[in-house]
C-alpha cells in the first residue's frame, strides 16, 4: 500500500518546551504520511503551537488565525489546529471565536492528534481535547526522531505546582510530572547516537525534577545530570527553567564536579523586593536568592547567571523597584529577560488592587534593561583575550565561517572549515558585542578530534 503524502506546517510560539513539543507533534504525524513544510500555503494541516504567558503572545495567535482563514478558503481540505497553552487556556473561546479552527489540542493531549485528525476525516466535526493525562503522553508518543543537530532539547519534567500569582503555567501545563530517568537516559543515548553533543534538559520547573531512577529510588536533577554525563558523546548538559527553592545540595554539587554541566544557569528571581516576592507567592526572599547564588558560585566560581524579571507587578512602589535594581547590581547577570507585568485572566495577580499604569511600567523596564544590557556587554567583553571551548553547531553567516556556543551560551563565530561542525574547539576570543563573541581557532579539543 502506498502511503498518502501530506504536508504539515507547525508554527511555534513561546518557550523551548514548545519547540520540543512541536518536534514531537511532527514525530506523531509522520506515520500518517505528514511531511514537515515551511510553507503554510502548500499544507494540508497547519498547527499553531501557542504561548499564553503574556498578552501579546495570545493576540499574535488570533491575528495569525485571521491570515490562515483566507488561505483555508482557497484550499480544499486544509485543516487548522491550535495547540499549546492558548489552546489549553482558551479552548472553548477559540472554538467560538475562530470557526476556521478544526482542532484544539492542549499540551498534554497532542499524542491524540492522529485520532482527532481521523475523526475529522470521518466527518465527526471539530475536535477539542484539553485533558491532562500527562502520565499517558510520553508512553503514547513514538520515539523522537524529528530533532537533528548538535544541540538539542529533551523534556524531563512538565507542569508546575508553585502557583506564582502572575503565572498561567500551573493552569495551562498542569501539575508537576517527572519522566522516569530510564526513559530520559534512553532518549539521550539515542540523541547522542545521532549526533547530539549538547543536551538542554527542559521543564517548566526543571529543578523540581523527581523521577523514578533505574535503581527504584527517586532521582533529583543532580543525580540525573550525573548519569547523563556518563553517556558517550554527551559533552555538554544544560537545564532550564529553574525555581530558586528547588536548588538542592545535590544540584549545587553537580555544578561543582560534573564538567559536562555548563557554567551557565538561568535562575529567575522576578523581583528584588521582599514585599513583591511575597505578593508574587515566590516563597523566598531576596536574601535567600543571594545565598543560593553564593552557594552555586562557591561550587563553580566561573558560573554565569541569567534571570527573568517582571516590572510593574501590582503594588510595586519606587522603593520596590529600587530593590530590584540593587539586586541586579549586586548579583550581576551575564544575560537576562525582563518583562512588563501582564494581567493573565484567572491568575490571582489579575485581581489584585494597585495595578501599575503602562507608562510607569515602560519607564521601569527601560531603566532595568539599560542596566542588564550594560552587564551583558561587560560580561562578554570580560572574555576577550581568553581561550574558550566552543561547540560548533552550524555554518556562520559568511562563507568560511562557522558558528557555535561558548560554555556561557553566547554565540561564537570563527573562521573554520565546515568539517568542524559537531566538534569542540578552543577559540581565542578577539571581539565581543552585546550578543556574540568572535575569535580565532586555537586548537580542536582532544575528545572531539
Ligand atoms: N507578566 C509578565 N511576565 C510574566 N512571566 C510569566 N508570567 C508573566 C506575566 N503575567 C515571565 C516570568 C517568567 C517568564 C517565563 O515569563 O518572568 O519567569
Ligand atoms: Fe510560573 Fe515558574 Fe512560578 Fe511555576 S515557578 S508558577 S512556571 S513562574
Amino acid at each position: 500500500m502506498r502511503r498518502v503524502t501530506r504536508k504539515v506546517h507547525i508554527k511555534t510560539y513561546g518557550c523551548q518546551m514548545n519547540v520540543y513539543d512541536s518536534q514531537r507533534m511532527a514525530d506523531v504525524l509522520k506515520p500518517l504520511g505528514y511531511a514537515p513544510s515551511a510553507a503554510p500555503e502548500d499544507c494540508d494541516l497547519v498547527i499553531l503551537n501557542t504561548c499564553h504567558i503574556r498578552e501579546k503572545a495570545a493576540e499574535k495567535v488570533y491575528s495569525e488565525l485571521g491570515r490562515l482563514k483566507k488561505l483555508k478558503a482557497g484550499k480544499d481540505g486544509m485543516m487548522i489546529a491550535v495547540a499549546g497553552c492558548v489552546a489549553q487556556a482558551e479552548g472553548e473561546e477559540i472554538v467560538r471565536r475562530a470557526p476556521e479552527v478544526d482542532i484544539v489540542v492542549g499540551p498534554q493531549a497532542y499524542h491524540r492528534l492522529p485520532q482527532m485528525i481521523a475523526e475529522i476525516h470521518r466527518g465527526a466535526g471539530r475536535a477539542l481535547d484539553t485533558d491532562f493525562p500527562a502520565l499517558d503522553k510520553f508512553d503514547a508518543l513514538p520515539d523522537e526522531s524529528g530533532q537533528q543537530g548538535v544541540a538539542r532539547f529533551l523534556t524531563v519534567q512538565e507542569g508546575c505546582d508553585k502557583f506564582c500569582t502572575f503565572c498561567v503555567v500551573p493552569y495551562t501545563r498542569g501539575a508537576e510530572y517527572s519522566r522516569p530517568a530510564a526513559a530520559i537516559l534512553a532518549e539521550a543515548r539515542r540523541m547522542a547516537g545521532s549526533g547530539a553533543r549538547e543536551i538542554t534538559l527542559l521543564g517548566q520547573n526543571v529543578n523540581a525534577y523527581r523521577g523514578e531512577g533505574p535503581d527504584g529510588r527517586d532521582w533529583g536533577l543532580g543525580r540525573l545530570i550525573r548519569a547523563l554525563a556518563e553517556i558517550d558523546g554527551v559533552w555538554r548538559i544544560r537545564y532550564t527553567t529553574s525555581h530558586p527553592n528547588d536548588v538542592d545540595d545535590a544540584l549545587v554539587a553537580a555544578h561543582g564536579d560534573v564538567p559536562a554541566l555548563m557554567p551557565f544557569l538561568h535562575l529567575p528571581v522576578q523581583s528584588g523586593s521582599d514585599r513583591i516576592l511575597a505578593a508574587m507567592n515566590r516563597k523566598h526572599d531576596s536574601d535567600a536568592y543571594r545565598r543560593i547564588v553564593d552557594r552555586l558560585r562557591a561550587a563553580r566560581p566561573d558560573l554565569a547567571l541569567s534571570s527573568d524579571f517582571i516590572v510593574g507587578f501590582p503594588g510595586e512602589s519606587d522603593a520596590d523597584f529600587a530593590a530590584t535594581m540593587a539586586l541586579v547590581r549586586e548579583v550581576s547577570f551575564a544575560q537576562a529577560f525582563s518583562f512588563k507585568y501582564s494581567r493573565r485572566p484567572g491568575t490571582p495577580g489579575a485581581a489584585m488592587p494597585k495595578q501599575i499604569a503602562e507608562p510607569l511600567k515602560d519607564a521601569r523596564l527601560a531603566e532595568l534593561n539599560a542596566e542588564l544590557m550594560r552587564q551583558q556587554i561587560a560580561f562578554n567583553a570580560s572574555l576577550v583575550g581568553r581561550t574558550l571551548p566552543a561547540l560548533f553547531d552550524r555554518p556562520g553567516r559568511h562563507p568560511g565561517q562557522i558558528a557555535g556556543r561558548s560554555p556561557f551560551l553566547q554565540a561564537v563565530h570563527a573562521e573554520g572549515a565546515a568539517s568542524l561542525i559537531g566538534r569542540l574547539a578552543e577559540v581565542t576570543i578577539l571581539r565581543a558585542s552585546q550578543n556574540s563573541l568572535s575569535g580565532r581557532l586555537a586548537r580542536i579539543a582532544a575528545e572531539a578530534a
